[in-house]
């Protein structure tokens, strides 16, 4: 007889959230994905009731897009490759569960509004202004160490799970997030990009800059990508000291390499 497992499913709107469970049967290398589309097949619940299909978001399918994050087991993740038989393996129960993240306003059943991550990186300036398309000759070298910090921070896709885990984006909070400070970091280490370091430092020194993270460093244990969150937030707090000293004196921009 083939396996089954239980996919518990906090759903509903923002006036109204509960625990559903949907019956499945274990087929080889399901993820929460392809569980979630079964359930979208024949949407009947565990008391053999006739519901509602239940709503995710859902994008590239290769952990690049961000869009199916989600509280599994109450892990911050992506459905898309959060494969079943390990999440029995691990748990050692046969029951799943499957919650929208908290830290963003609730939109149905397992999507949420990440619109403020978007908003914060248009606060932190993070993109380059490309001001011109002429040839410019040779580009400044950069060190190995550097590129392999830039790649890794640009893989970054706005999932929220670092905001999730973070103690310190709350309701009560303006703290603008680990994943902003990052591409601050990223932005500001790129040979154009350094132009506008000041303007991405701002937002740094104000309310809900860098001085509100807590260093409880769950970010980095949370982040897919494995972006260095920690260090770039010591590195920005670095950066705001000079910047504020700088602001102080109106001393020249430094060139870090
Ligand atoms: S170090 Fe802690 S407080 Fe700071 S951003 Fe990361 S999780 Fe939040
Ligand atoms: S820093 Fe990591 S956890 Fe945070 S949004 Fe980017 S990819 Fe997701
Ligand atoms: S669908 Fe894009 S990360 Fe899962």
């Amino acid at each position: 007889m083939a396996e089954s497992y239980i996919l518990k499913i906090y759903r509903g709107s923002p006036s109204q959230q509960y625990w559903e469970e949907f019956p499945l049967e274990l087929v080889p290398f399901a993820n929460v994905i392809t569980s979630l589309m079964e359930i979208q097949k024949n949407p009947v619940n565990l008391k053999g009731e006739k519901v509602t299909p239940v709503a995710w978001e859902m994008g590239c399918l290769e952990e690049v897009c961000g869009s199916c994050s989600m509280l599994i087991n109450g892990y911050p993740r992506q459905a898309c490759t959060a494969l079943i038989k390990p999440l029995i393996d691990k748990s050692g129960s046969s029951t799943i569960t499957l919650a929208p993240f908290t830290k963003f306003p609730l939109v149905r059943d397992l999507i949420v509004d990440r619109s403020i991550m978007f908003e914060n990186l248009k606060k932190v300036h993070a993109w380059i202004d490309v001001d011109s398309s002429f040839e410019r000759g040779n580009n400044p070298r950069i060190s190995q160490a550097k590129q392999h910090m830039m790649y890794t921070t640009s893989t970054c896709m706005t999932c929220g799970c670092c905001s999730e885990g973070c103690p310190q984006v709350n309701a009560q909070s303006k703290f603008i997030g680990p994943a902003a400070v990052a591409q601050v970091r990223l932005f500001n280490a790129h040979p154009i990009g350094k132009m506008q370091s000041r303007q991405r430092l701002q937002p740094m020194m104000e309310e809900g800059g860098i001085a509100d993270c807590g260093n409880a460093q769950n970010c980095v244990k949370v982040c897919p990508k494995k972006i260095p969150l920690t260090d770039a937030i010591a590195a920005i707090s670095r950066d705001v000291t000079r910047q504020a000293f700088k602001n102080i004196f109106s001393l020249p921009e430094r060139d870090d390499g």
